[in-house]
């Protein structure tokens, strides 16, 4: 009897799963939500659709989210919903209720209920936050027929897998404007990402005005930095999406901007500091030993945390590879005299300092994972970025969880390496590890990282999404939601999506092509464009010489992403031997070399010439074998020197079909007869 229960409860898991996969063909859903049935009850949006809010909505974020769902609703479908205004406080269509209004800390509610039904819609919420996930949900679940726009009639209930869903923005490298901010803080919460990590200081730049140390912004920013007011404007505009902010300030490497202003806190005395143009990792380090720099540090916490009302307090600490501090024989000495055995033990004497003076501040200290060394006190936070590390069992993350320190992951979720979205999806941030119930709430969850060395506020979008709409799903959905193709079917609608909150990461290619087309539109430029990819893992920038902080960031690179779209489905293409689909690619690549003459003069175009002439040549050869189906030894050699010629970079790209066409020559030669 106990078996055939066991049974019917596997049968039923089985068919609950398969029903989740059917559903993920039909919904087009990211973050995918924990549980989702069909009710078949569409909901029609017409003019009549009102909103009301039953909830004492002190803060008004779901007031204000209302207001822009509306407006977002009515831009999507063109449905005039002007009754929708003012929101009401009963009796509408869709009916929002919460409990409280959230705090914003990490142990903030986020679960929402949705139901759509014929006449009504139900989101129901223990915070306003949670609310606010479920009208991100809600929309969406806009469709249309031929009768008219719609909800999909579905029930959903959701709530996240981490607590900590974060994106970091490095405002140092290259400043970003507070348009790119509050747009990108849109974006995030149309994911349910609720962490914004701001990275304010590094060695090319100090980005917040102190009034304390004014020297801070004069010398050191170029002028580009974010007033106090506008420091608080962007973390109302956060705390409004239920989106926490988290500062970073780094120390006491990546610290050059720092001492371009007070260069009396520097390790190496009489040394002439100054903001640096390169990226990479300088020697430029504050002072551990000088009383003077903890009451620096100390004077300007104190003017600074006020304006971020979060506990956590990010302090950089990575990359101090000591050369400095090996230089200075006074810092040798107070090493001696403190019985500290390495830099990494006077770093930490350094980070414990700066833990009791964030402790009276009321932060909690955080930094990357450089921090963790056996005399750290377990109130630091540790922010896995390395991996795992020589000497470690595990990554740096699951370590620090089993030494009680809470964590966050960003190991595998750079985006500024320019590697694929099925790479970063693949990465689990807890894995198969067994943790303990204590262990897993130490996994505070994860974030992906927009380093700024290679973007400007024209591009920073094209790096960060979609693929950070993907990750999102990674840090909100189950574990098992975890099929690549599926994800790549719901994120090119939401890719669209994007757009709507003015994410600039497809119109902006666009105005990088003309610029370097003679303001032209050169269609052979756009074909190239979305079959080439950013050469990957910093490689663009050897060395951190070849880009300054005011090259150009508006070359042909700047407008090719990773994931190039014509790559991706031609590369699948290929794989599902689908040669009549080929056949239209390989076509119309082969007049690519013709129709690029148009702008071959441009010299921002020129280098694409060899490019563009053996991809021509390449793919008429191809589609020669593929339409006469016969392949010669005189056509696999022509095809070997043009493939190898398409091997090798162009202008900081590389083309993303040369494996495709490589496995196009091993089927066609098991295919088709050989002739001499
Ligand atoms: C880091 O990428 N240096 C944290």
């Amino acid at each position: 009897m106990k078996k055939n229960i066991l049974i019917l409860v596997i049968a039923i898991f089985h068919q609950y799963l398969f029903s989740q996969d059917t559903l993920r063909e039909k919904y087009n859903l990211m973050p995918w939500p924990q549980h989702i049935n069909e009710n078949n009850t569409p909901f029609k949006i017409d003019e009549k659709l009102t909103i009301s809010i039953a909830g004492e909505d002190f803060k008004k974020r779901v007031t204000n989210a209302s207001v822009q769902f509306l407006r977002r609703l009515a831009n999507r479908t063109g449905v005039f919903i002007d009754a929708g205004f003012p929101i009401k406080q009963k009796k509408a269509s869709i009916k929002i209720s919460f409990d409280t209004v959230s705090n914003l800390t990490i142990e903030s509610d986020e679960t929402y209920s949705l139901e759509v039904k014929e006449n009504s819609v139900l989101i129901k919420a223990k915070t306003d936050v949670g609310a606010l996930r479920g009208l991100e949900t809600l929309l969406q679940l806009v469709n249309f027929n031929q009768n008219g726009y719609y909800f999909e009639g579905v029930a959903i209930k959701d709530s996240p897998r981490f607590v900590w869903r974060g994106l970091m923005i490095d405002a140092a490298r290259h400043f970003q404007p507070m348009s790119v901010l509050k747009r990108n803080l849109n974006a995030m919460a149309s994911v349910k990402l609720n962490v914004f990590h701001w990275h304010l200081t590094d060695d090319q730049g100090f980005r917040v005005e102190s009034k304390v140390y004014p020297k801070l912004q004069e010398k050191a920013s170029d002028g580009l930095f974010y007033t106090q007011e506008q420091v608080k404007e962007i973390v109302k505009y956060a705390s409004n999406l239920g989106i926490r902010v988290i500062p970073e300030f780094d120390v006491p490497g990546h610290s050059t901007a720092i001492l371009t202003a007070y260069p009396e806190l520097g390790s190496k005395e009489g040394m002439n500091y100054s903001i640096e143009r390169f990226s990479g990792i300088f020697d430029p380090t504050l002072n551990p030993y000088k009383e003077a720099t903890y009451t620096f540090l100390e004077n300007l916490f104190t003017e600074i945390t006020p304006l971020f009302p979060d506990e956590y307090f990010h302090i950089g600490g990575d990359e101090n590879e000591g050369k400095h501090w090996d230089e200075n024989e006074k810092i040798q000495e107070f090493k001696k005299e403190h019985n500290l055995k390495s830099n990494h033990e006077l770093q930490t004497y350094f980070n414990i300092k700066l833990e009791k003076i964030l402790k009276k501040l009321g932060k909690k200290l955080m930094g990357w994972d450089e921090i963790l060394t056996p005399s750290l006190p377990t109130s630091a936070v540790i922010h896995s970025w390395r991996g795992k590390r020589e000497g470690l069992e595990q990554s740096t993350l699951i370590e620090a969880a089993k030494r009680g320190y809470q964590g966050v992951l960003s190991t595998g979720y750079y985006i500024d390496r320019m590697l694929s979205i099925e790479h970063h999806y693949s990465v689990d941030p807890i894995g198969d590890v067994v943790l303990t119930k204590e262990e897993r709430k130490r996994i505070l969850g994860a974030e992906t990282t927009m380093w700024s060395e290679l973007v400007t506020s024209k591009t920073i979008d094209s790096r960060i999404w979609p693929r950070t709409a993907a990750i999102a799903e990674r840090f909100w959905s189950a574990k098992a939601v975890n099929d690549v193709n599926n994800m790549q079917k719901r994120l090119e609608v939401i890719n669209f999506q994007l757009e709507e909150l003015g994410i600039t990461h497809i119109k902006n290619r666009a105005v990088i092509l003309r610029n370097i087309s003679n303001h032209q539109e050169n269609n052979a430029l756009k074909t190239l464009s979305n079959l080439c990819e950013p050469i990957k893992i910093y490689s663009r920038n050897e060395a951190g010489t070849e880009y300054k902080t005011f090259s150009p960031f508006t070359l042909f690179a700047d407008a090719c992403v990773a994931d190039a779209k014509d790559a991706v489905i031609f590369n699948k293409l290929v794989a599902q031997e689908n040669f009549n689909e080929i056949k239209i690619y390989l076509k119309h690549w082969s007049k690519n070399y013709d129709e690029l003459q148009a702008v071959l003069n441009n010299p921002n175009v020129k280098p694409l010439g060899e490019l563009s002439k053996n991809l021509s040549i390449t793919s008429n050869i191809l589609l020669n074998i593929l339409t006469k189906k016969e392949i010669s030894t005189w056509q696999i050699d022509k095809l070997n020197a043009s493939i190898a010629l398409l091997e090798k970079p162009y202008l900081d790209v590389e083309l993303a079909v040369v494996a495709s066409f490589k496995n196009l020559i091993t089927l066609s030669q098991k295919k088709y007869s050989s002739k001499k």
